[in-house]
């Protein structure tokens, strides 16, 4: 007898286990962009509010997501510019610049040189014109893109966009910095002779 009530109360907990089971993965549903007869309007899902924006992307800081302040560019990067963020924007400058600006940023990149053909040349960063070109500009031109080159907001984050500003100014130093502007010791790196080519490690 005992043994009858304990299997009678094994099936109906089993009974009552299997009808918890929701079965989610065999509802009804819709894809959000499918055509749907569930609202009036054909669409799976509702329109967003006005004024929605996406977890992550308020845009509230303009200077920072423009590069423009009161109709102007900016003159100063609107982010701690250190070793990481410059180190940054040379990998991303790398990567999505040197095709056509080449590695120092002065238009002869591979592109450019294998008929790349513009009625004008690619950009060359080490212009006097550019040089003296607030940073803005520069992000500007990145995220809006410039005559012939096109946009490059989809493919490269605001931050990112600083990053390589940072390094189009280190590269602009790198090509135009007078002897007399560096520390004495890198002055006498300068004067060392190149040493001679070592030739160990084999016959030529
Ligand atoms: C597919 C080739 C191509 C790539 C890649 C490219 N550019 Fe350009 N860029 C051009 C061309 C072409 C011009 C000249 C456009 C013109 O004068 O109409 C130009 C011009 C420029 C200028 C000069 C703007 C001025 O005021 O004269 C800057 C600065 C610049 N690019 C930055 C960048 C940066 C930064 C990247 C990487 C994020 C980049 N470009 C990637 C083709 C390219």
């Amino acid at each position: 007898m005992r043994l009858l009530r304990l299997g009678l109360g094994c099936a109906a907990i089993g009974l009552l286990l299997a009808g918890c089971n929701t079965d989610m993965w065999v509802q009804q549903k819709s894809h959000p962009l499918d055509k749907s007869d569930f609202f009036p309007d054909g669409q799976a899902s509702r329109p967003l509010l006005q004024g929605t924006i996406a977890r992550g992307h308020l845009r509230a800081d303009a200077v920072f997501f423009t590069g423009i302040d009161n109709g102007k560019w900016v003159d100063k990067i609107p982010t701690e510019v250190n070793m990481d963020l410059l180190k940054r924007g040379q990998e991303r400058f790398d990567i999505y610049c040197t095709p056509c600006h080449g590695r120092l940023g002065d238009g002869e990149g591979m592109i450019a040189k294998r008929g790349f053909k513009l009625k004008r040349p690619v950009g060359n960063i080490h212009t006097d014109r550019l040089r003296k070109m607030p940073v803005g500009h520069f992000y500007d031109v990145i995220t809006n893109g410039y005559g012939a080159m096109y946009s490059y907001a989809s493919r490269i984050e605001p931050k990112d966009r600083w990053a390589i500003v940072a390094y189009i100014r280190a590269l602009q130093l790198s090509q135009n910095v007078k002897a007399t502007d560096l520390t004495s010791e890198q002055q006498a790196k300068l004067n060392e002779k190149p040493q001679a080519e070592s030739h160990e490690g084999g016959a030529h």
